[in-house]
């Protein structure tokens, strides 16, 4: 399911992730000083995260993970310049590709997974002794605007199941076994021309159908028409719209 909706949106994801390009910036800039031999980045979806790596670890051996296979063949062709990138597909909750890395990266990606303490109990396993994982999460008050406005207007379609707060997430990280060595926790809001434009950038980041901002059914033309013009009146600011992102960035180690 996840899969396939970060598939569809694989060709424009990058022209409306800028609170993704900040969190992925956060985790690089998080990290020690260090020149690993190889990384692995897990959810790397377009290939933001991958980039910054690149710049910063130039010639280093990338395994790239995704869940989702179109967003896998897009970063291929968009990065194919770069030999030392692997581009593979698979589920950061229980892939694993025979060996453990001595950096582990992720950006945006792991508040999506079905169950985060199995996940981070995976990424424990794939981490060599002595290793860093530096992590970006997306959390419990992203887009809650419009999560609360959704419940007023067709609670039937919002779903009860929300982001992961910090403190839960924090707690899963260290029952799997992590030394938490540096955090930020930030809240932010981020301001769209109209309302209008703001759905459609959370549309094509992929955002829209997953456990933020709608349920199983989508929204039909009225109620989505209202949730337009609520939304501009409610959440009105600097001559546009805001929107709320939470995120968190913890540099781990094993
Ligand atoms: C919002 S994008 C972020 C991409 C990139 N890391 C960035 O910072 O821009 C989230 C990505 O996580 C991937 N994803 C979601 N659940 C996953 C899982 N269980 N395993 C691997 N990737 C997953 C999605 O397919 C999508 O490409």
């Amino acid at each position: 399911m996840i899969g396939n909706r970060f598939s569809a949106a694989a060709a424009t994801y990058d022209r409306h992730a800028r609170p993704q390009l900040a969190l992925a910036q956060s985790v690089v800039s998080m990290l020690p000083e260090m020149y690993p031999e190889q990384i692995l980045e897990l959810g790397c979806g377009t290939g933001q995260l991958t980039r910054l790596l690149t710049q910063t670890f130039p010639e280093v051996l990338i395994d790239a993970v995704d869940v989702a296979e179109k967003m896998i063949e897009h970063s291929r062709a968009k990065f194919a310049r770069y030999p030392h990138i692997n581009w593979i597909v698979g589920d950061a909750q229980t892939w694993w590709g025979g060996e453990r890395y001595p950096l582990i990266v992720s950006s945006s990606a792991l508040h999506w997974v079905a169950d985060l303490k199995a996940t981070f109990e995976n990424i424990f396993e794939l981490l060599e002794p002595g290793g860093t994982f530096s992590l970006g999460m997306m959390l419990q008050g992203t887009l809650k605007e419009l999560h609360s406005l959704r419940g007023e207007i067709c609670p039937e379609k919002t779903p009860a199941i929300t982001l992961p707060t910090y403190e839960e997430t924090k707690a899963c990280l260290q029952e799997a076994g992590f030394q938490l060595e540096r955090r930020k926790h930030s809240e932010e809001e981020i301001v769209y021309e109209d309302a209008k434009a703001f759905l459609k950038a959370i549309h094509e980041q992929g955002v829209t159908g997953g456990k933020v901002s709608t349920g199983n059914a989508p929204l039909n033309r009225s109620e989505l028409s209202q949730l337009v013009a609520d939304y501009q009146e409610a959440f009105a600011s600097d001559g546009g719209v805001y929107a709320t992102y939470e995120t968190a960035t913890f540099l781990l180690t094993k």
